[in-house]
C-alpha cells in the first residue's frame, strides 16, 4: 500500500514543536554535510539551506503531513533570481549562473524522511511549489545539485533538463524547467 501524506502549506499547518524538530531531522537526516566544527556551524548551515527560507519566504514553503501528525517531507523556496538578490549572495555559484536564473528564476531545497520516499511525495511538493511559483510570475524553476546525485533523476522525472554546469570539474549542475 502506498504510503499516503497530505501536502501543505507551512503557513497553514499548526506548527508544534514537534513538526519544528521534524523539519530539522529531516534535513539534518538527509543532508550530505554530517559533521560540524561547532554548534554555530551547524546552525548556520541549517539556516543557508532551510532557515532563511522558512523566515524570508514562508509562503513558498510546503510540508508532507502524515495522518498521524508527523512530517514526511518538506520543501522550501523561492521565486526571487537569486543571482539578483543580495539576500543569497553568500552562494557562489549563483554568480555562475546568473544567465540561466534569469530565466528559471524560482528555486527550490526539498527532502523526504528515508522511510517515506519513492511514494510520490516528493513530486506532489514540487509540483505545488511550482503551481504557486508560475502564478506569481516566475516562467521558470530550477535546482542546483551535485551532477552525479541520485536526485538527479528524480528531477528529471520531474521535467527538469539540465541547462548549465560548474565547478573545476562540472560538479555542480543546474537543472531547469520552464513554467
Ligand atoms: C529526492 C527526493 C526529495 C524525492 O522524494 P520522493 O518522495 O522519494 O520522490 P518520488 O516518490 O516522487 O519519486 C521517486 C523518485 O525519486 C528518486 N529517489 C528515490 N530515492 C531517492 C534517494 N534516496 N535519493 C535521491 N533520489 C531518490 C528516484 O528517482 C525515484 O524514482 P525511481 O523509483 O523511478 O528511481 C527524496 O528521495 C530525498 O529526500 N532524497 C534524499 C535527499 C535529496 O536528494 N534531496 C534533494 C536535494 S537537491
Amino acid at each position: 500500500m502506498p504510503i499516503t501524506a497530505d501536502i501543505c502549506r507551512y503557513l497553514e499547518v499548526d506548527l508544534t514543536p514537534e513538526i519544528a524538530r521534524g523539519i530539522d531531522a529531516i534535513f539534518y537526516e538527509s543532508s550530505n554535510t554530517k559533521s560540524f566544527e561547532t554548534e554555530r556551524s551547524r546552525l548556520a548551515f541549517r539556516d543557508r539551506w532551510l532557515g532563511r527560507y522558512l523566515r524570508n519566504d514562508p509562503e513558498f514553503a510546503y510540508l508532507a503531513m502524515r495522518p498521524d501528525g508527523a512530517v514526511a517531507g518538506y520543501l522550501v523556496g523561492a521565486v526571487d533570481d537569486p543571482a539578483a538578490h543580495s539576500r543569497f549572495a553568500d552562494i557562489g555559484f549563483y554568480a555562475d549562473f546568473s544567465l540561466r536564473t534569469k530565466q528559471f528564476p524560482a528555486h527550490l531545497h526539498m527532502n523526504v524522511a528515508a522511510q517515506f520516499r519513492d511514494n510520490g511525495i516528493g513530486r506532489r511538493l514540487v509540483e505545488r511549489f511550482a503551481t504557486d511559483a508560475k502564478a506569481h510570475g516566475a516562467a521558470g524553476v530550477h535546482v542546483v545539485t551535485s551532477a552525479g546525485a541520485q536526485n538527479v533523476r528524480f528531477y528529471n522525472q520531474n521535467g527538469f533538463e539540465e541547462a548549465a554546469r560548474t565547478g573545476p570539474a562540472g560538479e555542480l549542475v543546474f537543472l531547469a524547467r520552464v513554467l
